[in-house]
């Protein structure tokens, strides 16, 4: 595997390579369903490519872009091992040269208010701006996303129809612990006793998910149920709310396709999950 660091290095190596670029980007401290992503890239096209970059544009807090957990040595040899044709892993001053602040932003609206974007303002912009600069830079064919981030996902989707980016986006489903907690950094946050509730957040969304496959189709009344849910189990509820699954626009009793997302803090980790709902 290559390692690449600066834009013009990355430019070199891959105009090296023959074939489709499935690419996936990351802000490292890998875990597996960060290879769920890449083992899915290799399987759509010959080259992968994965960036790892703690964008600091899409943090709204200073201390949870110092906490990040930087792992790079160790997130090498996980993507050696994938079969992974090259990292590229930018400084800060390689992204944006200038400073932040003098830097175009790409802002997707709509998509990105409410649910995370109401609680991290600027978050999407900065994800929006630094996926579509990498995939200025690495120039896939096919990107890969993890569907945990499912509004993240719907973000990305919408600015690559809307710029017309020659990008085809793929969500790939949440890889889970054992007992149902979906695999994220942020789990590293958590001390044994919080780790022990964390599930919570993943059976509240099951026991959801259960009653509208069962009929029920008070969504007001199973989102305050929701909530109760985690509010029992110690967590403290950002948001728990069921949309329809294309825009995330607010959930119709005709809509057939449907997600329920939430958001809640334990401890110092905010943690975000998501189950699909296929309603007939
Ligand atoms: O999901 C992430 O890890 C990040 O938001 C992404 C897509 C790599 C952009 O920085």
């Amino acid at each position: 595997m290559k390692r690449v660091v600066e834009p013009a290095e990355l430019r070199q190596a891959l105009a090296l390579g023959r074939g489709r670029v499935a690419f996936v980007p990351t802000m490292g401290n890998l875990h597996q369903g960060h290879l769920a992503l890449v083992r899915r890239a290799r399987e759509l096209a010959e080259r992968v490519v994965v960036s790892i970059f703690v964008n600091p544009l899409q943090f709204d807090r200073k201390e949870d872009l110092e906490a990040y957990p930087r792992t790079l040595e160790r997130d090498a040899e996980l993507l050696e091992g994938e079969g992974v044709e090259l990292l590229f892993a930018p400084t800060v001053e390689f992204i944006y040269p200038e400073g932040m602040e003098r830097h175009t932003r790409v802002e997707v609206p709509v998509v990105s208010e409410g649910l995370c974007g109401a609680s991290r303002p600027g978050h999407f912009t900065g994800v929006a701006t630094i996926v579509c600069k990498l995939f200025n830079l690495v120039q896939p064919q096919i990107a890969v996303f993890g569907k945990k981030d499912y509004q993240q996902l719907l973000v990305v989707r919408k600015m690559v129809a809307d710029l017309a980016l020659p990008v085809e986006i793929l969500g790939v489903e949440t890889v889970r612990e054992a007992d149902g907690l979906a695999m994220s950094s942020r789990n590293n946050y958590l001390t044994t006793e919080e780790r022990r509730r964390a599930p919570a957040l993943y059976q509240a969304l099951r026991a959801v998910a259960q009653a509208m496959i069962a009929g029920r189709r008070d969504y007001g009344e199973l989102e305050s149920e929701g909530r109760a849910r985690l509010d029992a189990a110690g967590l403290q509820v950002d948001y728990f709310e069921i949309r329809r699954a294309e825009d995330l626009a607010p959930a119709g009793e005709n809509d057939g396709r449907l997600v329920i997302l939430a958001a809640a803090f334990l401890g110092k980790a905010r943690l975000i999950d998501n189950l699909e709902v296929e309603l007939r």
